[in-house]
């Protein structure tokens, strides 16, 4: 096999329909990160990443948080390879320190029924929290089945399925600098 052909380009992939871009996403992030750093400038708030989606996000909100802060992860079990929820949530990886008394941020990707960060916050609180607030990039609202609270939200979207920036199908195009509509997910 010759190694001179050029790799096919996944950001240009035609399967995918751009959606937001990286400025947009640049540029919104920056102003979260002012807000949140303004909302906890009389506290140290540990940030909880929930993994993998929101890793990115994560990763850009803290940059543009300038105050003393924590980072912990957190994974929730997700879709797997199908693009509706199971309507099960099972923590896969927990904290691996205390919240009590802590401020927490919960940070991730998305919101879509609200099953996984309506358990997830309850689960928070009753460990005794101090607070618990969320950061969400997007809001897939027309989708919602349990109500989530919001504080910090990037972007509302349709009801889409959507990928990059974090955001995987069947753990593929997390890598995508832009968020991009996945137009067919048989291919
Ligand atoms: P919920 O429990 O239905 O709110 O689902 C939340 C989780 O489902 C998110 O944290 C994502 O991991 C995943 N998810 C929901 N919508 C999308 C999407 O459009 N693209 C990729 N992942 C999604
Ligand atoms: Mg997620």
């Amino acid at each position: 096999m010759s190694s001179s052909a050029a790799a096919p380009s996944e950001f240009s992939n035609p399967n995918l329909e751009p959606l937001i871009s990286s400025e947009q996403i640049q540029t919104r992030v920056a102003e979260m990160g002012a807000q949140v750093a303004r909302d906890y400038r009389d506290t140290t708030p540990l940030l909880i990443c929930v993994l993998k989606g929101a890793l990115l996000f994560a990763g850009d909100l803290m940059r543009a948080t300038d105050l003393r802060l924590g980072l912990e992860f957190m994974a929730i079990s997700s879709y797997g390879a199908s693009t509706r929820s199971s309507g099960e949530v099972k923590i896969v990886k927990d904290l691996d320190v205390p919240v009590e008394g802590r401020d927490i941020l919960v940070v991730e990707d998305i919101v879509d029924t609200g099953i996984t960060l309506s358990y997830l916050l309850a689960n928070l609180r009753s460990r005794g929290a101090r607070s618990v607030k969320l950061a969400a990039l997007l809001d897939k609202w027309e989708r919602r089945e349990r109500e989530v609270t919001i504080d910090y939200l990037g972007f509302k979207i349709p009801d889409a399925f959507v990928v990059g920036y974090g955001l995987d199908f069947a753990e593929r195009y997390r890598n995508l600098p832009f968020i991009a509509v996945l137009k067919d997910p048989s291919k």
